[in-house]
This record gives structure tokens, C-alpha cells and sequence, in this order.
């Protein structure tokens, strides 16, 4: 099963109000990619009629993340792109059908596979840091989907798009969904710039390199085929007045946001080199969290909670034992970790 969020520390503290943590645990920005968005959202919540339903047709927004992505394909936005995994499973799993995931990786998808009554057949490769999928092909055979996280979370490494086109085309049959979420902040191009075939789905974020999670807004791309199924079940309604606002902002800022994600970048690069050349153990990734290893993890989570730093234990994943996840957070917060962590190592 997923892990529930309700034991998370983020049940103790209010976020929206003014408090001393660092949150580097959830793998958010720092702060929105475009700053000026609350001034933007209070200036134009004055004109929305909340009173009504959203903008059902969002034809404004698809148009823009068309561009903003050089495609053509199909677009079906959703609260968030979790909420396109409960569709997915909805649409194309039965129960007593297998879903192939390769991990460690990210497990929102669990609970949507067993409401479904099907079968999670988690590949895990035998390095995983140097993932070969290819190789892993005839762990995939009938599954009805594939699913994975390109880079993925926790470990992030990269897959090249040309090894998922490969495995797409070995089974055609089988749906392959290409979870980006953190895609803008890797050296790849989206998986949807080649030419993909007609069972890929590509899911994205707004929650990532555009620091916008608590709208809740992501969006998948995909063949009129896929589209077409998805659709079914898609409530038009679902997105709300102010993240069609905010999307559509965010991607006619969109200079700000490549802006944001590159000090994004530099800021993890830095933490990783730092760490790196004080000896620890830590691992860098293709998104905006590193790893770091260590033997006594859990101490060191608590010893940073007790100096008001949240990070993201993942020793429980396979093949991951010792391993933190830190989010990377602003320059001044890396430099606080940094610090504490040495403090710890003391
Ligand atoms: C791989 C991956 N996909 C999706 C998400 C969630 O995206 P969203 O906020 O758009 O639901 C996360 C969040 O951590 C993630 O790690």
C-alpha cells in the first residue's frame, strides 16, 4: 500500500501560516517559479465569479500546454497528476489484471491498483542506479500497464526515451505510462517530443519545476485512442476556477519558470558537491531532490526534525536501505542542512 499522509509531520504544523521549518521532505519548490502569482491571483479574484462551475472546456489552457510542450497530441488535465493515476487504473485495469511498476519508485498508484482488484508486479533491477529496462522486458509480458517515472523518484535516474519508444513498441498492447513529474529539471527531453506510439500516456505537473502543488494541477498527453478512453470517466468540472487561472499564468510567465528551474538545478548540484566533499554518501538525481545514505538514518530524520529540517526517510523502499531523500530546498535552507548535518556527523 501507499503511505498514508496522515502520520506525516505536516499534520502537526499549520503550512500557510508563519512557522520554522524547513520542508524538504515532499519534494516541492522552494517558492512558485513565477513569484509574482499571489498578486496576480488577488488582483484577479476580485473578477472571477466563483459562483460558477470552471471553465469547462479549459480550451485557453490545452491550447498553451500544446505550445509550451511542441505537441499536437491529446491533452486531459487533472487535480494534480495523482488524480490521473485513479483514472488510469479505472480505465484500463480489471480485476485479476496485472500492472507492471518499475521502482523503488513512486507509489501513489498503489491504492487505485488494489480498488481495482489487480496485480502490482514491481520490477526492481538489480542496480538501481544503473537501471537497464530493456533488459527487463520479459518481466513486463501481460501486463495490461507499465508504469514509471522518468527521472523517478527516489532514485532519480534517467531512462532514455529511446529504451521506453523500444519497450512501447515490444508490447503494443500494453499501455506504458511515462510519469514526467520532474522532467523540466532533467537533461531529457519529454518523451513526447519523439514519435510516440499510440499506447503511451505522458503525465505531468504543475507541483514540480513550477511550484505550483497546492493548486493541484497536472495533465497527461497522449493518441486519440487513449484519450478517448480516459475521457470517458473525466468530469469536465474537475478543475477549479483558480488553477485554470494560475496554469494559464504560469505558462505566459513561462521565461520565469526555466528560470526557477535552473536555480533549482544549481542549487542541487551544489548540495550534492558539498556533501559529496565533506564525505557523505550521497547520490545525485535528474530532479530536485538528492539522496544521501547513511547507517543511522533514522536518527539523523529526527536530529534534523528536532532542528526544525524535514526530510524524507526511504529505507523502506527495496533496495534502499539507509537512504534519505531531501528535497532541494532555497540556498539558504541548503546551507542550514548543511551545517546540521555536519553537527550530526560530530
Ligand atoms: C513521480 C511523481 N509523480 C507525481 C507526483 C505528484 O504530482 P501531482 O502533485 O501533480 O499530483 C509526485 C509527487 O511527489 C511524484 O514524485
Amino acid at each position: 500500500m501507499s503511505e498514508k499522509y496522515t502520520n506525516d509531520f505536516r499534520d502537526k504544523i499549520d503550512i500557510h501560516s508563519n512557522y520554522d521549518y524547513s520542508l524538504l521532505d515532499w519534494n516541492e519548490s522552494p517558492s512558485p517559479s513565477v513569484p509574482s502569482v499571489n498578486d496576480f491571483i488577488s488582483n484577479r479574484i476580485k473578477l472571477l465569479k466563483l459562483n460558477l462551475y470552471p471553465n469547462v472546456s479549459k480550451k485557453g489552457l490545452v491550447e498553451k500546454l500544446q505550445l509550451f510542450n511542441e505537441t499536437n497530441k491529446k491533452i486531459l488535465l487533472y487535480n494534480g497528476s495523482d488524480s490521473f493515476l485513479k483514472d488510469l487504473c479505472m480505465t484500463f485495469l480489471s480485476p485479476g489484471d496485472t500492472i507492471s511498476v518499475i521502482g523503488p519508485t513512486y507509489t501513489q498508484i498503489d491504492p487505485f491498483i488494489s480498488a481495482m482488484g489487480s496485480k502490482k508486479n514491481l520490477i526492481v533491477p538489480d542496480n538501481i542506479f544503473e537501471p537497464k529496462i530493456t533488459e527487463m522486458s520479459h518481466k513486463m509480458t501481460n501486463s495490461k500497464v507499465v508504469y514509471l517515472s522518468n527521472p523517478n523518484n527516489p532514485t532519480g535516474v534517467l531512462y532514455s526515451n529511446k529504451d521506453i519508444l523500444k519497450l512501447a513498441s515490444l508490447f503494443p498492447e500494453t499501455i506504458f505510462v511515462v510519469d514526467e513529474a520532474y522532467i523540466e529539471f532533467s537533461k531529457n527531453d519529454s518523451i513526447i517530443r519523439e514519435n510516440i506510439s499510440d499506447n503511451i500516456i505522458v503525465s505531468r505537473s504543475f507541483s514540480k519545476a513550477f511550484g505550483f502543488a497546492g493548486i493541484r494541477l497536472g495533465y497527461i498527453m497522449t493518441s486519440d485512442k487513449c484519450y478517448y478512453e480516459l475521457e470517458k470517466i473525466n468530469n469536465p468540472k474537475s478543475i477549479n476556477t483558480i488553477a485554470q487561472e494560475v496554469g494559464r499564468f504560469a505558462l505566459s510567465n513561462i521565461n520565469e519558470v526555466y528560470g526557477h528551474v535552473k536555480e533549482v538545478v544549481h542549487n542541487r548540484d551544489r548540495l550534492y558537491n558539498t556533501l559529496r566533499d565533506l564525505g557523505f554518501d550521497v547520490y545525485n538525481s535528474f530532479g530536485n531532490f538528492i539522496l544521501l545514505k547513511i547507517k543511522n538514518n533514522i536518527e539523523l530524520v529526527n536530529y534534523c526534525e528536532s532542528k526544525g529540517i524535514i526530510l524524507r526517510d526511504r529505507s523502506s523502499f527495496p533496495k534502499m536501505e539507509g537512504f534519505i531523500r531531501i528535497s532541494i530546498g532555497s540556498k539558504s535552507q541548503i546551507d542550514d542542512l548543511v551545517k546540521i548535518l555536519l553537527e550530526f556527523q560530530q
